[in-house]
């Protein structure tokens, strides 16, 4: 599939972007903004782990390469949650940091969001920013989504508690 918007292309992750994911991911700035199972150093076998994990849970998962004029960019994904949560995705995202503060994460959330309530029996999409991440936050606004919750010293990231948040976007509120 292939997403194509306003200054990027939301496709699939191929082999032979994984040079070039090994090269944005290895970021120590998206590092302290993402989980840990994000490496970092970031290392090119750790980029072929990845692209290898998106083909083998495409069941669970729709997770795309963010390209901008034929370049790999970042990464954007949904995670369908199941059980009593199944109507749930959560996304996760990071944007090279050549490209931050264009606007693009706040339209890739917009157009991954549009495909995933166009395409799926999902009625509530939501983020887990860290509560520090002013960035994603406000692309998180941008892009439709309200704050749900304030969770205090919720999550441990390079040893220091801190706080998170949550945000959410319902089918019946979504405008494209
Ligand atoms: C967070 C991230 C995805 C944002 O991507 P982006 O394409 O730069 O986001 P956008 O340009 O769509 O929107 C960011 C908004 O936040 C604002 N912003 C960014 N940093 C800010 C800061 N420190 N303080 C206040 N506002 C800030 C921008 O000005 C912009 O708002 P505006 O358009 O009203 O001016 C990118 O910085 C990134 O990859 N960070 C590291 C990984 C990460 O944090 N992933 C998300 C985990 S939840």
């Amino acid at each position: 599939m292939r997403i194509v918007a306003d200054g990027f292309v939301l496709r699939e992750w191929q082999d032979s972007d994984a040079e070039r994911l090994a090269d944005i991911a290895d970021n120590k700035k998206i590092y302290d903004n993402l989980r840990d199972g994000f490496p970092h150093p970031y290392s090119l076998e750790d980029a072929k782990r990845y692209i290898s994990f998106v083909k083998s849970n495409s069941s669970s998962s729709l997770i795309l390469a963010i390209e901008i004029d034929g370049l790999i960019a970042g990464n954007i994904g949904a995670f369908f949650k199941d059980d009593v949560y199944r109507k749930n995705v959560e996304i996760g995202y990071f944007l090279a940091e050549e490209y931050w503060g264009k606007g693009i994460i706040s339209m890739a959330i917009r157009e991954l969001s549009k495909y995933v309530f166009d395409n799926y029996d999902i009625i509530r999409i939501y983020a887990e920013p860290f509560a520090r991440n002013t960035g994603s936050r406000r692309a998180l606004e941008k892009a439709g989504f309200s704050p749900e919750a304030l969770m205090r010293c919720n999550v441990i990231k390079n040893g220091i508690i801190e706080d998170s948040c949550i945000y959410a976007l319902l089918k019946d509120n979504f405008k494209y």
